[in-house]
């Protein structure tokens, strides 16, 4: 699936609209003002270097004059010789500063664009990350960002010497001759108009390589997040294939850069070496001549060497300053983008202690659809009450834990939090109350304690370890070789199901909020460990409002109440014996579970009821 970022859905067109893509620079402008006096005193380097090269031919020009005139004694040569070695220590100096300088900027800039895109990044929700694949985001932190940092860098530079170096050697070459000087530079335009057209070539299948790049990342982070699949179906050759030919794509997409490239620079070094073809036949008649010494026509050739890299440049910096544009539009696009669910600017913090929870008439419809999968749905719960949810697969489960935790948005009825409407606080002020384990587990490739801290990270080792013990998994972390600080794979690659879920339980408990939210947490585990654990953690879950999911009993079994969702409604709800009574649904799939033949089916996995 390609998102807004891919360049082809979002309209983007090969060659972009030139306002709207140098528009994108205000992206840069805080960096400019911020290190203004860095780059001032880069360009003061670059100037002087330049100065000094300019320099070099005069002092040359001299030396050969006195020769000619035979006025050239062994220690004048010898202090040209010697004034020539200083300035070039002296240019190899400032090199040094100015690169420091001037590079560093662009690194700087580089380094703090990709902090804003991340930080931005985490700002944006889950409908993002379903448009938009993590190849293109890893493209967009990885290429397009040293598309900017060259543009920034070397860019900057090669543009400046274009101008500032190729003007000033024209000038001196009209000083020594004008005449000779238009001849030699006649040349010059079609070296400037080759580059040109050719790097715009460069453009669009610049870009192509771009998106091959974020096809293979995005191919090769699925991969690897599934390696079980992969595996499980015997999928590794196919893959493997399928890899091989994306890459074949990428290099192709390369060559096809690199055959621009590699026609660039032969065809514009002949088309300036046309132009000391010229200097050569005209120049050298004229120093024959004696309308130029021979100490002119050997710095004029110096200039014009000095002159043709700014020429080339011009070209090569056209295309960096398209490939860094071209980049900083796509990473604009990205720092454009709002979450669908933020705050309203007035919005205040508050602190919500009690977790009172009340729904009113809240429905929910997924963008581009058209039935609601939450349907004006009623719901109160009192702070500290233990609510269990059941309901058939589909039902709206997981879509009303999702606004609860504020990972939706509430745009139809109302949700109260302490009696507070959502909407008139910050998201921020309902997410810090409520603790949420999503169906999905989610768990990050670092060790066992990180993941079980993640959302308290300070927490003390005492800490994690009773929370553990409560999530019925401490045992078996002890008995690990590394215990707490074992590495956990990719995802958690390394654990079972269940004991992904219950280190995901473990994190919630110790982010010690008011509102604890799980979402069929205990589905992977047995009845035995669901027990245990059941039973550990109700000292936690006392005087918090707790809401469990679950498609077994068991888990909701003792809950204040419990309400059985159908079709995005509230079908009925009640306690365990109220239920049992009176709805069918719930009895039957308590019948299903507790009845012998079920309970090892019940053991192995999830028995969905009957009405
Ligand atoms: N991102 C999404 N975009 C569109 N529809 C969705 C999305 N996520 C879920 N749905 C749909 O919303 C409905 C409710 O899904 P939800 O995940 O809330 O069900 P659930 O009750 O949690 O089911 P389960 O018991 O299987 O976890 C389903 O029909 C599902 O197809
Ligand atoms: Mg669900």
């Amino acid at each position: 699936m390609r998102g807004p970022l891919s360049k082809k859905k979002s309209g983007d067109s090969a060659a972009p609209s030139p306002e709207g893509s140098w528009g994108s620079i205000k992206l840069l402008k805080p960096y400019f003002k911020r290190y203004a006096s860095r780059l001032a005193g880069g360009f003061f380097s670059l100037v002087l270097v330049d100065l000094l090269q300019l320099l070099i031919p005069r002092v040359i020009k001299y030396a050969v004059d006195c020769l000619q005139k035979g006025r050239a004694e062994p220690r004048l040569l010898l202090d040209c010789g010697a004034l020539i070695v200083v300035m070039a220590l002296a240019i190899a100096a400032f090199r040094l500063i100015w690169r420091h300088l001037i590079l560093g900027f662009s690194r700087l800039v580089e380094t703090l664009l990709r902090n804003r895109m991340f930080s931005h990044l985490l700002g944006l929700d889950k409908g993002f990350f379903q448009k938009n694949t993590a190849g293109e985001v890893m493209a967009l932190a990885t290429n397009d960002l040293s598309a900017v940092q060259l543009a920034t860098g070397m860019g900057i530079v090669a543009l400046f010497d274009a101008v500032f170096m190729g003007l000033a050697a024209f000038c001196f070459m009209l000083y020594i001759d004008p005449r000779l000087t238009l001849i030699a530079v006649a040349p010059m335009p079609a070296l400037a108009l080759l580059t040109r057209s050719l790097s715009s070539r460069l453009h669009g299948r610049f870009k192509k390589v771009q998106e091959q790049f974020s096809l293979l990342t995005e191919f090769v982070r699925s991969t690897f997040s599934s390696i079980r699949l992969v595996k499980a179906y015997n999928q590794e050759d196919h893959q493997g294939g399928r890899f091989a030919r994306l890459g074949d794509t990428y290099v192709k997409n390369n060559v096809r850069v690199a055959v621009i490239y590699g026609a660039l620079f032969p065809v514009s070094g002949f088309i300036s070496n046309l132009s000391m073809l010229l200097v050569m036949i005209f120049g050298g008649r004229m120093a024959i001549r004696g309308k130029i010494t021979a100490g002119d026509f050997v710095a004029f050739i110096s200039y014009l060497f000095l002159m043709t890299w700014p020429m080339m440049a011009l070209g090569w910096v056209a295309d960096l300053f398209q490939r860094g544009i071209t980049s900083l539009s796509r990473i604009e696009k990205l720092m454009e983008m709002k979450p669908s669910l933020s705050s309203r600017k007035d919005a205040p913090a508050v602190s919500i202690d009690r977790g009172e929870i009340r729904a009113e008439k809240l429905s929910f419809t997924f963008p581009g659809q058209t039935a609601p999968v939450l349907d004006r749905l009623d719901l109160d719960i009192p702070a500290g009450t233990l609510l269990g949810i059941v309901g058939r697969t589909g039902a709206g489960k997981t879509t009303l834990c999702h606004l609860l935790a504020r990972l939706f948005p509430v745009s139809e009825g109302s949700l109260f939090f302490d009696g507070l409407d959502v909407n008139s606080v910050s998201i921020d002020s309902v997410r810090n109350s409520v603790a949420y384990v999503p169906q999905d587990v989610m768990l990050f490739s670092d060790t066992i304690a990180f993941n079980i801290a993640f959302g308290a990270p300070h927490s003390s080792g005492d800490k994690i370890e009773r929370v553990a013990r409560a999530a019925a998994i401490h045992d078996e972390i002890a008995a690990m070789p590394l215990g707490y600080e074992t590495r956990i794979g990719e995802k958690g690659i390394k654990l079972s199901g269940g004991q992904r879920q219950r280190i995901a339980i473990a994190r919630a408990l110790l982010m010690d909020k008011p509102v604890i939210i799980i979402d069929d947490g205990l589905s992977a585990v047995d009845m035995e460990t669901e027990h245990a654990i059941i039973g550990s953690i109700a000292s936690y879950l006392k005087g918090r409002t707790c809401i469990i999911v679950s498609h077994r009993i068991a888990p909701v079994a003792d809950a204040h109440r419990i309400v059985v969702m159908e079709n995005g409604k509230i079908a009925d709800q009640g306690t365990h014996s109220e239920l049992i009574a009176r709805n069918a649904f719930y009895s039957n799939i308590h019948r299903h579970q507790t009845s012998a033949p079920a309970l090892g089916a019940a053991e192995r996995g999830t028995i969905d009821g009957e009405s």
